[in-house]
């Protein structure tokens, strides 16, 4: 299968945000306890803080991460996370039917979030709370003034404000499982005036409101465009979550999902514009991704034990196990992510740890790395600068039940800001072919291919569950330069990057 690739210095597309690769840290099963929070672990710090995760999650190249959560938040009381832990309540926690014993909260996550070199995106609750919450919780997190929650802070042992940037404006108010759930007209006028207030106590934060919670959602997308009427000019992002599972569909349905994805982005791109011109504002308003990721086949996913058995501290909900084939519909996703990088800002791949994680924890054990985790990291530690605007010169394409065109080789490309790199990621979904690529690097000076690194498996149903080194990424063979043009076989169901040495 010969597929060729046109890129050039002269074409270039957005920017790429280091937040694109961000992740999300919910109270939601053992995702906070014993997934980063495991006090008495052989490898926990002063903190409690499991250093095994820390140590991963700072390889993977998280840069941001989203807390705390999800639905969790829509029942939340920051006030409960906060003050001498033994004074702190437990409380019946509605969003996973669990008991949330507070032992971690905010400070706690604030300086997790400090040791795992990344940036903290706050939710507030907009379910059972609103406005006057918002600002408290704004106020002990950002301002310096001797006023209550300012205060409140300091008494709690933290001098310096933590300064938070960005902040999101409740958690897929969309749902009817959302506690709270609301209209797009009634969550519209309470994101607008929490987003106001929020920004007349302090002008330094970026806000993202409520889009909708994935694509088969049936309000969307008039959800979006009636909520960006209410916000646009207050929020600068509006939010996306989406998660794909149909494994059953077979591999070529169930890996042209992405597709799916590039038009869901490329639907709210145009909300945007549409309502940009109606409110006949000059402000943009960017896309925050900040849940995704791949939903696993039921039997590879084991929990929902709270529906049967509720009130537990910490119980296994969802702790899905990815298979290669899941790993290529994840590593596609990121790419779709990447495309869109000049709209979409923020991304938060969901969730860190132990459900439909990148890093899976055994209390008291190891820590061991789903394949999706590699995929996740060579794309964090090497897409920086922009998206490169490349040609398909020559693509073969099959068909599947939900789309006419799906091209057999996925791939997105970029180039460093000191234009000394460019790299292509690709995932081939054909299950039998090998892509012989040919990558043209117009005007771009290739002087050497630095690395062609692969992840595949003799069987895409493999998993790193048993054997935790099963699926790792592996040096390619035979990739090389002819002139200006890169040569690599691509192996069938892989993903791959490679990376092209440019002389600037
Ligand atoms: O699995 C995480 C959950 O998925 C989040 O709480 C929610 O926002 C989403 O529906």
């Amino acid at each position: 299968m010969d597929i060729q690739l046109i890129s050039n210095a002269s074409f270039l597309r957005g920017a790429i945000d280091p937040r694109l690769f961000s992740s999300f840290l919910e109270h939601m099963g053992r995702v906070v306890y014993t997934g980063v929070y495991e006090p008495g672990h052989i490898s926990a710090d002063k903190d409690g803080f499991r250093n095994d995760v820390l140590a991963a999650v700072r390889q993977m190249g998280v840069t941001a991460v989203r807390y705390p959560g999800g639905n969790f938040v829509s029942n939340y009381r920051w006030q409960d996370g906060v003050g001498p832990t033994a004074l702190r309540p437990r409380k019946l926690e509605l969003a996973w039917r669990s008991v949330e014993t507070n032992a971690f909260g905010l400070n706690e996550f604030m300086l997790w979030v400090k040791k795992a070199n990344a940036l903290a995106v706050l939710t507030v609750n907009l379910g059972t709370q609103g406005i006057d919450n918002a600002l408290s919780l704004l106020e002990y997190c950002n301002l310096d003034q001797n006023t209550q929650f300012s205060e409140l802070r300091r008494s709690h042992g933290v001098t310096a404000p933590y300064q938070v940037k960005t902040w999101c404006l409740g958690n897929e108010m969309d749902g009817l499982w959302q506690i709270g759930h609301k209209t797009p007209q009634e969550y519209g006028r309470l994101a607008a005036e929490t987003g106001r207030a929020m920004k007349r106590m302090d002008p330094s934060i970026e806000l993202i409101a409520c889009g909708s919670s994935k694509s088969d959602m049936a309000t969307y997308p008039s959800w979006d465009l009636e909520v960006l009427e209410h916000v646009y000019g207050i929020a600068d992002y509006l939010a996306l979550h989406q998660y794909y599972g149909g494994q059953e569909m077979g591999t070529a349905g169930f890996l042209a999902q992405s597709l799916d994805m590039e038009t869901y982005i490329a639907t709210i791109r145009s909300a945007i514009q549409v309502i940009q011109k109606k409110t006949r504002s000059n402000q943009p308003m960017y896309l925050s991704l900040d849940e995704w990721g791949v939903w696993a086949k039921p039997e590879n996913a084991i929990g929902r034990a709270f529906e049967r058995h509720p009130w537990q501290v910490a119980p296994v909900i969802d702790e899905q196990t990815y298979t290669m084939e899941d790993s290529l519909l994840f590593a596609s996703m990121m790419m779709a992510i990447l495309k869109n990088a000049d709209v979409v800002k923020i991304a938060c791949q969901a969730l860190l740890t132990n459900i439909s994680a990148c890093i899976m924890t055994e209390p008291g054990g190891d820590i061991w790395l789903q394949p999706i985790y590699y995929v996740f990291s060579l794309i964090a530690q090497h897409a920086k600068g922009r998206v490169l605007q490349t040609v398909d010169m020559r693509m073969p394409y099959y068909a599947c039940d939900a789309f006419a065109q799906v091209p057999m080789l996925d791939h997105v490309e970029t180039l460093r800001e000191d234009g000394r790199e460019a790299v292509c990621y690709v995932v081939n979904r054909s299950e039998t072919e090998t892509a012989s690529l040919s990558w043209k690097l117009e005007q771009l000076h290739p002087q050497a291919i630095e690395a062609f690194t692969v992840l595949t498996a003799s069987d895409k149903n493999m998993t790193n569950h048993e054997n935790h080194q099963a699926i790792v990424p592996q040096d390619g063979k035979g990739a090389r330069l002819e002139q200006d043009v890169c040569k690599a076989e691509i192996p069938p169901l892989s993903f791959a990057m490679i990376r092209v040495a440019l002389q600037p």
